[in-house]
């Protein structure tokens, strides 16, 4: 048996429900863990909220660190007691103990607490390829960061400076502000107050970004358009504010021949070869202390719905985690 959230309808945060659930036999590959950090993603409120639909009831979250309760028939990538983390899903993450298939499933290297991984692999990873294959930044260039002072975007502001690259961040209060900068962002713009496009070209004395990051969607979509350079590339990962409407391919050429990419995780993990690759590069950031993880806020796992008002409130600051 198991603790698990889990909902039946898509709705507001109050449809996630804790319950008790039973677990299934151990298969070929199969793992079970003893589950002690989950962490909350914005992803799981598209989820939850039925942006991206789901078939239901269903579980929810993609990524948790535990230990290895048992193994089944043919496991080779971990073994029993070992301490794991995730960030890839499958689904069901917001549970205490769960069956993993083995190819999913990361060793913590020991400078790692369970807490920071389950609050670093999915949005660590995230931050891996949007910066060194989306668009690979290159030390000395200036980019523009959206919610940068989010789980992705502390993480984002750190990796970037240790690259040598100049972030220009964008968030949504002063207190935000102090703590991006506090983990790297040069030059903050609070975007709930200023005109982030107009201060971007201030920033880059008219120049603009090469590249602009953006998890937010909707709220800042065509201003990001209007901050990039001739050629430059708008990456949109995210719709915190809604999901960006449709565009028509012309309004890139008007803009400045504009790449516009719209990527996701799971595409550049898809084979374990890909996953370990990405998550070892992580673990070397955090490991040599250039990436720290700041956990802004935990909450007790039967505490979720709590979780999910905060996150989507606007009221968290780096990453969210579930401790069950
Ligand atoms: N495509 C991928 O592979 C991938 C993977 C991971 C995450 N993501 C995306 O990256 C983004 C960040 O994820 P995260 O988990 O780290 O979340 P987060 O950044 O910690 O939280 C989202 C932030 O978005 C900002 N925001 C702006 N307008 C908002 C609005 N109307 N409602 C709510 N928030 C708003 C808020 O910061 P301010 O108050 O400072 O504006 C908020 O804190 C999300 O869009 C997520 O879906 C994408």
């Amino acid at each position: 048996m198991a603790k698990a959230i889990r909902f039946r309808e898509v709705g507001g945060p109050e449809v996630l429900t804790l319950e008790t659930v039973d677990l299934p036999d151990l298969g070929p590959g199969d793992v079970l863990l003893r589950q002690t950090a989950v962490g909350v993603n914005y992803i799981d409120t598209y989820q939850r909220s039925g942006l991206y639909a789901l078939p239901l009831p269903s579980g929810l979250g993609l990524e948790a660190a535990g230990v290895v309760e048992a193994v089944g028939p043919g496991v080779s990538l971990v073994a029993v007691g070992q301490r794991v983390c995730y960030g890839t899903g499958p689904l069901g993450a917001y549970a205490d103990r769960r069956v993993m298939p083995e190819n999913t499933l990361l060793a913590i290297p020991d400078t790692i607490t369970d807490t920071q991984a389950a609050g670093m692999m999915l949005r660590g990873m995230t931050v891996r390829y949007l910066i060194r294959q989306t668009f690979p930044v290159q030390s000395g260039m200036t980019v523009l960061l959206h919610a940068a002072a989010g789980g992705v975007g502390l993480i984002a502001c750190q990796w970037l400076k240790h690259l040598g690259v100049t972030t220009i961040g964008t968030v949504g209060s002063d207190e935000k502000a102090a703590l991006a900068r506090a983990h790297g962002c040069s030059h903050v713009i609070n975007y709930s107050t200023e005109n982030f496009v107009e201060r971007v070209r201030e920033i880059t004395g008219g120049q603009g970004v090469p590249v602009v990051y953006d998890g937010v969607g909707a709220a800042v979509f065509e201003g990001s358009l209007d901050c990039l350079q001739r050629r430059g590339m708008m990456v949109t990962f995210g719709n915190a504010s809604g999901p960006v409407p449709p565009i028509a391919p012309a309004l890139l050429s008007q803009k400045g021949s504009l790449f516009l990419t719209r990527p996701t995780l799971a595409h550049y993990t898809a084979d374990r070869r890909e996953l370990v690759d990405t998550a070892n590069d992580l673990f070397a950031v955090v490991g040599n202390g250039a990436v720290k993880i700041d956990i802004g806020q935990t909450y007790a796992l039967a505490d979720a719905v709590k979780a999910h008002q905060d996150l989507a409130g606007r009221r968290t600051t780096g990453s969210t985690v579930l401790i069950p």
